[in-house]
């Protein structure tokens, strides 16, 4: 017979929107998990991009203050609601982007997810690991193929490579047998991105980005840009692609407005696709309905990857107890490193 109960765990909240300085670590009560559910002990958690603007309101979703933060964790099965058929407890667990930040949110001792935000964890992986690779490969899984149609022989424009979704999709650019031209906006990564896989580093604030790009090329352009910067550099992007080719945008780090390059797409026929990774996996919270079989196709894709090798986790930095919290966003904020920042329990 299952505990009715709750139990108590130290959970961060914000009570008011800002940057690290606003998170607040506080003891309560999180509840038995309800059908369907799935109650996780945590033992490591990495961070995203979205984790900073969420505590900053300029998220997908609004927080409900005082809210809970945190997308990407993993840890063991710590109970399990009724009607859960892949999880028991005890099993070792790693959050998948599929669920609301605003209704479920994990960075705390003991968090509850819908069974279906959960994967089995590779069995090759650590802990630290084991918290640092779904939300990357799972975005890249539908931007790269599913919208860029990614094939061998090709050539892929990564921007923003140094972010943690741009380094694995380094990777899977080159497991699937293409060549990459990343961007950094300075030559100081050039040495980590070659490491990553990278063909060809451009350091866009050095180098002219569209001559390097058709240099490389042989003038064609790439097949695919992969963007996640978007902004004033727009019309360069566009210019670096081929005749046919696809500008997939999943970002937005430069968010000033500027004209849209209609041009320069229309000319070359090149195909813009903007999408969020929810558009694939679902999102009540926006009304996007859920889709198993999208869930399971990037699910097998990122597993086999991961357990091969073929997808390799690149760790900026591991901070100690759940308290290294702030001091790891302050670090993703800064930008200077190469990598998941993650916290250890
Ligand atoms: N659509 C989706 O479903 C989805 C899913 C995941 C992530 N995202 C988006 O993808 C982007 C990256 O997220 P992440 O968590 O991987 O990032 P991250 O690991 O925090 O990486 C940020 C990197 O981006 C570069 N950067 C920062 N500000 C920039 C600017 N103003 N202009 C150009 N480059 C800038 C920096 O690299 P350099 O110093 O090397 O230039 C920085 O190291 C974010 O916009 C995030 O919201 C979208």
């Amino acid at each position: 017979m299952a505990p009715a109960g709750g139990k108590q765990a130290r959970v961060y909240r914000f009570n008011e929107y800002g940057g690290p300085e606003k998170l607040q670590l506080k003891e309560e009560e999180v509840p038995y998990p309800s059908a369907g559910h799935v109650r996780v002990r945590v033992e490591a958690m990495s961070l995203n991009n979205a984790d900073s603007l969420f505590l900053a309101n300029q998220y997908l979703e609004p927080p409900a203050l005082p809210s809970k933060i945190g997308y990407e964790i993993a840890g063991t099965v710590d109970a399990i609601g009724e009607g859960v058929k892949q999880f028991s407890v005890g099993d070792r667990v790693s959050a998948i982007p599929a669920f609301s930040v605003a209704e479920y949110a994990n960075f705390a001792e003991l968090t509850v997810l819908p069974e279906r935000a959960l994967m089995h964890t590779p069995r090759n992986l650590d802990k630290i690991q084991a918290a640092s690779f779904t939300f990357a490969y799972f975005t890249n899984y539908y931007g790269l193929f599913d919208l860029g149609q990614l094939k061998p022989f090709q050539t892929v424009l990564i921007t923003a490579a140094s972010s943690t979704t741009g380094l694995a999709a380094i990777s899977m650019v080159r497991a699937a047998g293409s060549t990459v031209i990343a961007t950094s906006r300075s030559s100081a990564k050039a040495d980590a991105l070659k490491k990553a896989g990278a063909n060809y580093v451009i350091a866009t604030a050095e180098e002219d980005l569209v001559e390097r790009v058709h240099a490389i090329t042989g003038g064609k352009g790439v097949d695919i840009a992969y963007d996640c910067i978007a902004g004033p550099m727009s019309e360069a992007i566009v210019n670096c692609v081929r005749q046919f080719g696809h500008w997939v945008v999943y970002g937005a780090m430069d968010s000033s407005p500027v004209p849209f390059p209609v041009l320069q797409l229309m000319v070359k026929t090149v195909k813009l696709d903007t999408f969020m990774v929810f558009d694939f996996t679902g999102h009540p919270g926006l009304n996007i309905p859920a889709n198993d079989q999208a869930l399971a196709r990037a699910m097998e894709y990122v597993s086999r990857g991961i357990e091969s090798g073929a997808l390799p986790i690149v760790v900026d930095k591991v901070f100690e107890g759940l308290e290294g919290l702030p001091d790891a966003l302050r670090r993703q904020q800064k930008g200077t490193g190469t990598g998941k920042i993650v916290v250890e329990l």
